[in-house]
């Protein structure tokens, strides 16, 4: 792909740079997206009855179990290039910083440091009455365990429909956003909201932005430029052509 110099000269200099990532971040290294393909999650089950407090209360151990298969999933599954890209230019530049919407944990294993987890983490587990955070050796059986505080079922520690984001990962997103140079959205559909207004008002408060994507989404009218096409493909590319050496 052929990139423009104001684009490779902007991430070249940026000196608070955020990568804002979705689940087409992980698309390739076979992580399954929500609502874009056939293949994909909402299209395929039910998010009501498997993203939603109200659904785990009613069947625990189906929603319990499901989750189980998505985390043994994601342990046969490895980052990509897409997420190694990110955490090289951590490495390369001072002043970057990746926030995500997947719970995949993904960018933490290729490398980057202090990742903003906007809808928490599969691996993590907290009760359902009270929110107290469980140990990471739970039992992950086939039943949901209970809480040893309190009593009550555990359910995943990520953001379901209806909850609100983690309140102090948010804060410091919005704030990176309204601070930041450049900012590049990566993978995402931009249709679940507050995480989907993060581009925008980074482009309102005069960050450069760049999507990259395969498909058009709402943000493609606001970004100063549009890499359609694969992140795995496109972002060792733009290492290449922004610091001409290649990938650590
Ligand atoms: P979606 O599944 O809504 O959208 C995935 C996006 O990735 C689409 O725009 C695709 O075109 C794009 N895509 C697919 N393959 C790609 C590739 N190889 N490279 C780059 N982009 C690619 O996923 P999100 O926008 O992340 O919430 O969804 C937002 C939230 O909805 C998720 O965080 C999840 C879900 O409910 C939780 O899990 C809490």
């Amino acid at each position: 792909m052929q990139f423009d110099d104001e684009l490779l000269n902007r991430l070249r200099q940026a000196k608070r740079l955020v990568f804002f990532t979705g689940a087409g971040t992980s698309t390739e290294s076979g992580v399954p997206t929500f609502r874009d393909e056939q293949n994909s999650l909402w299209i395929n089950f039910d998010a009501t009855r498997f993203a939603t407090e109200s659904g785990f209360r009613a069947n625990p151990g189906q929603v319990w179990q499901w989750y189980a298969e998505r985390r043994q999933q994601l342990q046969t599954l490895s980052p990509n290039p897409a997420h190694r890209v990110m955490a090289a230019w951590q490495d390369k530049t001072a002043g970057v910083t990746v926030i995500t919407q997947n719970i995949d944990g993904f960018h933490q294993q290729a490398g980057s440091r202090d990742v903003i987890e906007l809808h928490g983490n599969i691996t993590a587990n907290k009760c359902v009455d009270f929110g107290h955070v469980a140990p990471m050796d739970v039992n992950l059986s086939d039943q949901p365990p209970h809480c040893q505080q309190c009593g009550s079922l555990l359910r995943p520690d990520i953001v379901w429909f209806g909850e609100a984001l983690p309140a102090v990962a948010y804060h410091f997103a919005e704030q990176l956003c309204f601070d930041c140079e450049v900012f590049v959205c990566i993978g995402c559909s931009m249709e679940v909201y507050p995480a989907a207004s993060l581009p925008f008002n980074a482009a309102r408060s005069g960050a450069y932005l760049i999507q990259i994507n395969p498909q058009a989404t709402p943000l493609d009218e606001v970004a100063d430029c549009n890499l359609y096409g694969k992140a795995g493909e496109i972002l060792p590319q733009l290492w290449q052509a922004v610091w001409q050496e290649p990938l650590p």
